[in-house]
Formats: structure tokens, sequence, C-alpha cells
């Protein structure tokens, strides 16, 4: 029998929280953002169940090709576009739309033998200061864009850096503001909302909006749970209790010792621990569910193991169901108690914890 733990997707949560993102941009038309093995959840079968998305957006060439090979029809745009003239035949051949953020890919481009054409994503730096060119020579770009014949469509983007904050709203105005004060008259398509700006910013829509986290039903907002906002969470990670330990008063536990009882506790032991993707710095106090209630991890979350607190869970024993984040734990609690974000706890599952898939439609 293999270890208790597995992560459960439930793809109808998937496509109801596309029909969310779909009531909120009516006009625009959605790319679901699928890279890093959407975002944990498994790369064929999200995009199976998006299959009603208008397109799709990965980073990894090989995702993008494994996509058109398995039938997905619409366009998929690679969102760091392409590394070498090579990646560039690839793209060719398997009809993707590529991001164009500097001129070493321009240079790439225009000496490209194939002479297919491509629809180009031209990203724009308005204050991420990661990817893109500055929107003065973004439009100089654009010109040469638009003489090519290599070029098909042309599609303006940028990036914001602080939709998912409502303290931030003059950063997502002014980088709003740089984008369409240089493009507005250039009446191409535009592309600029993640699901922060989506939920937030309805005047960010423009023609393609690019959804990620909500479409796995965490919260983009650090001021609104998923549920508020009328998510379903997709992933849940489930493992069970495979030891109990009695402690008595001063006894610790696991390494390092740095949980100590102060009285007598009953501990669980769960498989799941650090190598599974859950992360290693959760402090004692991270929620976690057994047998469906409540309860708190204590002491070090070690490679294969962490325990848990049953000390109020009489009926929990070897073989009791632990939920780790998902249904009824939102995975966002989790993450801010090991002080980071759903992101990285969605991508960080590991390869060892089997992605089981589920249609819960009548939920
Ligand atoms: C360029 C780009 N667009 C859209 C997204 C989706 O963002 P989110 O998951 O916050 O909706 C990402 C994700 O990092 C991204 O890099």
């Amino acid at each position: 029998m293999p270890r208790p733990i597995h992560a459960l997707i439930d793809l109808s949560a998937l496509k109801h929280n596309l029909s969310i993102v779909r009531k909120h941009t009516q006009n625009a038309r959605i790319m679901a953002v699928i890279k890093a093995n959407a975002y944990g959840h498994g790369l064929l079968s999200t995009a199976h169940a998006l299959r009603a998305a208008d397109a799709f957006a990965v980073l990894e060439l090989d995702a993008a090709v494994r996509l058109r090979e398995a039938g997905v029809y619409q366009p998929i745009l690679l969102l760091e576009g392409f590394f070498s003239a090579a990646d560039l035949t690839v793209i060719k051949q398997y009809h993707l739309s590529t991001v164009i953020h500097h001129q070493e890919q321009l240079a790439m481009l225009f000496t490209a033998k194939q002479k297919n054409k491509i629809n180009v994503f031209l990203k724009i730096n308005t204050g991420m200061n990661r990817l893109g060119f500055a929107p003065e020579q973004g439009l100089a770009v654009l010109e040469t864009l638009r003489v090519n014949s290599l070029i098909s469509q042309i599609t303006l983007m940028t990036h914001f850096a602080c939709a998912d904050d409502p303290f931030q709203k003059d950063e997502v105005n002014q980088q709003l503001s740089d984008f369409f004060t240089v493009f507005r008259k250039h009446h191409l398509p535009c592309s600029l909302a993640n699901s922060a700006a989506i939920l937030r910013y309805p005047e960010t829509h423009a023609d393609w909006v690019r959804p990620g986290i909500m479409l796995y039903g965490a919260s983009p907002l650090i001021d609104k749970t998923a549920a508020e906002l009328g998510l379903r969470p997709v992933m849940t990670v489930s493992s069970k209790i495979i030891a109990i330990q009695h402690l008595t008063t001063r006894d610790k536990v696991g390494y390092g010792g740095q949980f100590q009882a102060e009285q007598p506790m009953r501990i669980g032991v769960v498989a799941c621990g650090y190598a599974d993707g859950y992360p290693r710095h959760a402090p004692t106090g991270t929620p976690v569910l057994v047998n469906g209630q409540r309860t708190r991890i204590v002491g070090r979350i070690s490679m294969d193991m962490l325990t848990v607190d049953l000390t109020k869970i009489q009926n929990a024993n070897i073989g009791s169901p632990v939920i780790l984040w998902g249904n009824k734990l939102p995975i966002e609690e989790v993450a801010k108690s090991a002080g980071t974000i759903s992101y990285e706890l969605f991508c960080a599952l590991s390869s060892r914890v089997k992605i089981l898939t589920v249609t819960n439609e009548n939920q």
C-alpha cells in the first residue's frame, strides 16, 4: 500500500472558478495561466477542465507542446517568450504565441529562417521592473513589429505589481496610466489583469485577462478570503495518522526538541513532511484538520512526517484522516502561519505526492 498522502484535485471547482472569472469580466477574453504544472494541480487535467477558457498561458515550452499534442486548440502564450532561435522553430511548428520582452528576442525573431507568421505579446514594463520594454521604448519596438511581415497579431501587455493590496491603489493607477497614455491610440488588443486586478480593478480588464491563482480557488486579495469571493478550493492535500505518542509534562517532540508539553498530551504522527512540499518553517500552531476537527501542528516539520496535537480529538487514532490544506481548511491560513503565500505551497507540492482527480458537480 502506498503512503497515505495524496492531493485531490476537484475539477468541477476549477470550472466553477472559471465561471467566477467570466462573471467579473464579461467583455474580456480569458487566458488561463497554467504555468508550473498548473500551479501544481496537473497540467493536462487542468487544461481539460478549463477547456472553456479562450487561451492558455505557460512558461515552459515543453508544457506548451504537451498541451498542443493533447489536443488543446486555443492560443497558447509563452509568458517569458523564447530563449533561443531553436525555440522559435518549435513555436512556429506548434502555432504558439510568444511574449517579446527584450531586444535580443527581437534580433532572434528577425533573423529566423522560417517564414511562418507568429502572434506576439509585446511586454511593457510599467513599474514591476522585471520583464518588458519601457513604454516609450516599447513604442519604437511596436513600429518595427508592425511593419514586419513575419508578425501576424500584436497584443500589448503589462503586469501589475500591487493589485492584491487595497492600500496600493495608487501604484496600480500609475501603471495603468503609464500604459494607456502611450498605447491607447494604437487600438491594439491589450492584456493587463492578473486575478487580483480582475477582482479589484474592472478598468484593467481590456481585451484579455490572465487569471492564475483564483482559478485554483485561493484568494488573490490580502483583505478577502476565497469563500468571500465565491471561489472553491481545487486542491485538498490529505494524509493519515500513522502513529500515536503519549507525552507526559516536559516531554519534547521531534528534531531539536523545540516543542515541550506543558501537560500530558496525545500526539499524532502524520505521513507528510517537507519532502512532500509541506513548508518546513510552519511553526507550532499552524492549523490542520484531523477527523474533520481543527487542531494544530506541534514541533518541527521533518522530511517525511509532522506531528499534531490530538489531546482534544479523542476519537482520532492510527488511520484517522488528516487535511493539510484545501476543503474546509483554506490554504491561505496555512500559508500565512508558515510565513508564505498560497502560490508557493501549491507549486512546492512534491512529485512523490500522488495527484487524484475528482468531479464534485453538486457542491
Ligand atoms: C505575466 C503573468 N500574468 C498573469 C499571472 C497570473 O497571476 P495570478 O496567479 O496572480 O492571477 C502571472 C503569474 O505569476 C504572470 O506572471
